[in-house]
């Protein structure tokens, strides 16, 4: 990205990410968890965090609701505005990552290319995608929020799943399927795989 006129960074004068990750004994690391609304990403997400907290791993969540409550509290659920949540959150992202950070990041980002975008952002080589795998069926049935309800009343347009399209990744680095598994099977797949991806050897 081209640097604005009259903006000076002070990147180069800045501690790097070795130094961070020799503080922190670990590796940054994005976790990009994708999956339709109440696939139970939060939820692993929560669970992840306090597995990785345990093991003295520093993480931290990112989250759409959390995230739409605050930074990105002026945007809607259109395509553009779809895009630009994602560019703001894996623009923070990628500052957790550098500074040696494992971001666990949960938002429906519907789109192959909504996802593509994120990870040119934070870079391939820090960015896993994770396939929160939960048939639409079933999340319509938990409907945890209500909101599917409201989606096939019209109440709320442009629901992802019902009224806007929700493209599952081809290849995601691993695929979580959550129905009739229990949460603490899935938070210990997600543990088992992100473990030695963080570990500095
Ligand atoms: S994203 O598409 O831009 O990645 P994000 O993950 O931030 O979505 O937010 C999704 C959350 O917003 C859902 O879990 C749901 O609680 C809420 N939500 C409200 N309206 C919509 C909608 N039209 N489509 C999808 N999610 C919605």
């Amino acid at each position: 990205m081209p640097v604005p006129e009259h903006i000076h960074p002070v990147f180069d004068r800045l501690l790097g990410r070795a130094d961070k990750e020799a503080l922190l004994g670990q590796h940054g690391l994005c976790l990009w968890m994708t999956g339709l609304s109440g696939s139970g990403k939060s939820t692993l997400a929560i669970g992840l965090e306090r597995a990785l907290h345990e093991r003295g791993r520093h993480a931290v969540v990112l989250d759409g609701d959390n995230v739409r409550s605050g930074i990105n509290n002026n945007l809607g659920f259109s395509e553009a505005d779809r895009i630009e949540n994602i560019r703001r959150i894996a623009e923070v992202a990628k500052l957790f990552v550098r500074n040696g950070t494992v971001a666990i990041c949960c938002f429906v980002s519907p789109t192959i290319a909504i996802r593509e975008q994120a990870r040119t952002i934070i870079g391939a080589r820090d960015f896993v995608e994770v396939f929160i795998d939960t048939p639409l069926e079933e999340c319509e049935r938990r409907d945890v929020k209500g909101l599917y309800a409201k989606a096939r009343t019209g109440e709320v347009k442009d629901f992802t799943g019902i009224s806007a399209p929700f493209e599952a990744p081809p290849s995601p680095a691993i695929r979580i399927a959550t129905q009739g598994r229990s949460e603490a099977e899935c938070t210990n797949d997600l543990l088992n795989f992100i473990l030695p991806r963080i570990q500095q050897h």
